[in-house]
């Protein structure tokens, strides 16, 4: 008789793990309060960077929102917009590189952190990721610097930040910005200072599966002033504080934010430190009950990583050791109650945009006059980590699940065990 619940045996679980997302009466009184107060969008220009002018009754949800959240990750400014693209964008932007500059970008993200750059007529550079992390390797970015690199970007992948020790070194090194894709890393700590702070800017989404959200949504933080009041005449399509209302000074857009996501966003932030500490609680359990797994390794938590995420708790499967694809390995999984996934199926510059070079206008090199001979199928030799994170090894397992219980990680680690010992019955 069969034992995996694929072929026919009883699950280990039938139970759901933790919902997602989480809110409760908090919630709903600020929608409502916002609803009924007919103020449902950001209300006054130039808060949160400098004041316009001085305020009257309520504060906007949106500037109470960006000074909470700039403040409780290190920054003093805080810009709230649409999503975490939108952000990623208006720093770059706001940066006024030339067109042909380079941005280095780790391989192994997702295709926000490179959209940014493409959207300004830069040009992304990709640079494989550690085996231990799936972090931007420090080792490797020298050789990817050029005369015309600018800015070094870290994705503090799955919540655990990037080795911002050698990372901040070669920036300063070389003179280049350090930019934070901190999509994954609300709330997260390297050496007890928290992601996000360490860059000229950084960027967070809040998008439904993210750490904190409001369905969709993002900040963008810095400790540069000059940075920030560009970044928040971006936001109101190009205006400038104490200036007419119709005057546009540079190109921008509108990507604000709405008061009813920050007022959802406004209590999630009181949730973040008490439901990271959780993740953090559940995924060091799993990990040590990983531990012994044959073909399993978990990826490894650095321990300068003082406050780890656990947007995605990751392990490496060991395909050609266990003799069974990854793909299989996670369907029996799926059948045994525990949800997983491969993640990404390649790295980032295999999408057919980076083969085909289709970026604006259905064009390449963007005006630049050095990138005609750039080969994104070339970055294949130099990125073997983000290659075999994507093609077999990568495992992901989804932060909701770190909300639970420590049984609930004892299931996990029990589906994990009853898959690996009966897989000859995948084979058959
Ligand atoms: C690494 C990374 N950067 C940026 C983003 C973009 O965020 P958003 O979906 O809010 O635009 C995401 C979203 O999934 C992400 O995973």
């Amino acid at each position: 008789m069969a034992m995996l619940a694929i072929k026919g045996g009883r699950p280990v679980r039938n139970t759901p793990f933790h919902s997602w997302p989480v809110f409760d009466r908090r919630e709903e009184q600020a929608l409502l309060k916002v609803l009924r107060s007919g103020k449902w969008w950001r209300f006054a220009f130039g808060q949160g960077v400098e004041l316009a002018e001085p305020e009257k009754g309520d504060r906007s949800q949106v500037v109470l929102f960006q000074e909470a959240f700039a403040r409780r990750h290190g920054c003093r400014y805080g810009i709230a917009a649409v999503n975490g693209t939108a952000t990623l964008d208006m720093g770059i932007r706001a940066m006024d590189w030339d067109i042909g500059d380079e941005i280095i970008i780790p391989a192994y993200t997702y295709v926000a952190s490179s959209t940014c750059v493409l959207q300004n007529n830069l040009v992304p550079i990709f640079v494989d990721v550690e085996p231990d992390t799936y972090n931007i390797d420090p080792s490797r970015i020298e050789a990817a610097i050029t005369r015309r690199t600018r800015a070094v970007m870290v994705v503090h992948f799955g919540g655990q930040p990037a080795d911002m020790d050698r990372i901040m070194k070669l920036a300063r090194k070389h003179h280049l910005a350090v930019i934070e894709d901190a999509a994954h890393a609300h709330g997260c700590e390297w050496r007890k200072k928290k992601a996000g702070s360490f860059g000229l800017f950084s960027s967070f989404s809040f998008q439904s599966a993210k750490n904190m959200t409001s369905g969709e949504g993002g900040i963008l933080c810095t400790n540069d002033r000059t940075l920030a009041v560009e970044c928040d005449s971006l936001l109101w399509s190009g205006r400038h504080v104490g200036r007419p209302w119709y005057e546009f000074h540079r190109l921008g857009w509108n990507n604000r934010l709405t008061e009813f996501q920050a007022a959802i966003l406004n209590v999630q932030l009181q949730r973040l430190s008490a439901q990271t500490r959780r993740r953090e609680e559940r995924g060091r359990y799993l990990t040590r009950l990983l531990k012994e797994f044959k073909g399993i390794r978990p990826l490894v938590h650095d321990p300068r990583t003082t406050r780890h995420g656990y947007h995605i708790y990751m392990f490496r499967y060991d395909e050609p050791a266990l003799g069974v694809p990854r793909k299989t390995f996670i369907e029996a999984l799926a059948a045994e109650g525990v949800p997983a996934f491969g993640g990404y199926t390649f790295p980032l510059y295999k999408n057919p945009m980076y083969l085909q070079k289709r970026f604006i206008n259905g064009a390449f090199p963007l005006g630049t006059r050095y990138h005609a001979d750039v080969d994104y199928a070339a970055f294949e030799s130099q990125c073997p980590v983000s290659e075999r994170a994507c093609r077999s090894e990568a495992v992901w397992l989804n932060q909701n699940l770190f909300l639970g219980s420590r049984s609930d990680m004892e299931d996990v680690a029990a589906a994990i065990e009853k898959v690996l010992r009966h897989r000859h019955e995948l084979l058959r």
